[in-house]
């Protein structure tokens, strides 16, 4: 009986991961999510209820309820956790589309995003590690994913000039360090942990109404990076093919090959579209 546990589950590509490992019924699957009680309704609506599914209540930033949630999950599954899928995050539409240097003229607001985005999207991440750890290495499988974005690739930044999404991009990279780092501690152990990025995921956030002319010139700026950097490109992909191919990576990883602390695409290689 396979266990995972998933954060940002509401929603998103968090739902669909909630949603597909839940498919299976031996796989026991636990949601942690901000608003407990609006995801037990979609959870009963939308997929009649599944009893091997469980919705916890933890924002990411709130560490005595991420501790709660970890003896929560322990209690469910009798103390070990196979696989952590670390995919809630900060998406903000603050700088979507805007460079650093833009985003420089109001350095009041800049700092603000910059402290959230580093709080939820870094901070949070490290505090879900540490605090499930003792979980995962009672598990069978042992495998920790953060959910990172090829937007955080040095060399897909500095090739296509995709400056926007900066602050975004930065907690994301920074992430990757935190799973490196939390792998160069832990593969000795026998813990998996790795960064895949989804690819580009309709996730309904791509809302371009109401964007300035620097934000669209931003928007234009990236469409063409990406047409440039993978000619093949033709948008975004569905939540649902997104988390297939994410799960089949994790499957065929491991540590054997190598992959501890690796970040890699949905497609398994350095391609993140
Ligand atoms: N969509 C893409 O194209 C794409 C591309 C690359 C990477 N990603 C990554 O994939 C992951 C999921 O993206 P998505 O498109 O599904 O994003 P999304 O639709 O914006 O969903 C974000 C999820 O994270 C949760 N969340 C946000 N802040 C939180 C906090 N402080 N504590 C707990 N949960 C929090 C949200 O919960 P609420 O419902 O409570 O707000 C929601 O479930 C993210 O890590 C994102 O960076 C997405």
């Amino acid at each position: 009986m396979p266990s995972y546990a998933i954060t940002g589950a509401s929603r998103g590509l968090g739902w669909a991961f909630l949603e597909e490992i839940s498919n299976d019924s031996s796989n026991t699957v636990i949601g942690i999510v901000r608003d407990k009680t609006a995801t037990d309704k979609r959870v009963k609506d939308e997929l009649n209820g599944r009893p091997n599914i469980t919705i916890l209540q933890a924002d990411i930033t709130d560490y005595a309820a991420l501790k709660k949630a970890a003896e929560d999950t322990s209690k469910i599954t009798g103390g070990h956790l196979d696989y952590l899928i670390a995919n809630a995050a900060l998406v903000s539409k603050y700088d979507g589309y805007d460079g650093i240097g833009t985003l420089g003229s109001d350095p009041d607001q800049l700092t603000a995003q910059f402290n959230a985005y580093m709080t939820t999207n870094v901070l949070g991440n490290i505090h879900l590690y540490n605090l499930f750890m003792p979980l995962i290495l009672a598990g069978d499988a042992k495998k920790v994913t953060a959910i990172s974005t090829g937007m955080a690739d040095l060399d897909l930044v500095n090739e296509f000039a995709t400056y926007m999404g900066p602050l975004y991009a930065m907690s994301k990279a920074a992430m990757n360090m935190v799973t490196a780092k939390f792998s160069a501690q832990y593969k000795k152990e026998g813990v998996l942990f790795v960064s895949i990025s989804p690819g580009f995921v309709d996730t309904g956030n791509n809302d371009v109404s109401n964007l300035s002319p620097e934000q669209m010139e931003g928007l234009q700026a990236m469409v063409a990076s990406f047409q440039k950097y993978a000619p093949h490109f033709k948008g975004a992909i569905t939540p649902q093919e997104s988390v297939k191919a994410v799960l089949g990576v994790i499957d065929k990883l491991s540590l054997d090959q190598g992959h501890g602390g690796a970040f890699l695409s949905h497609l398994g290689t350095k391609q993140w579209l």
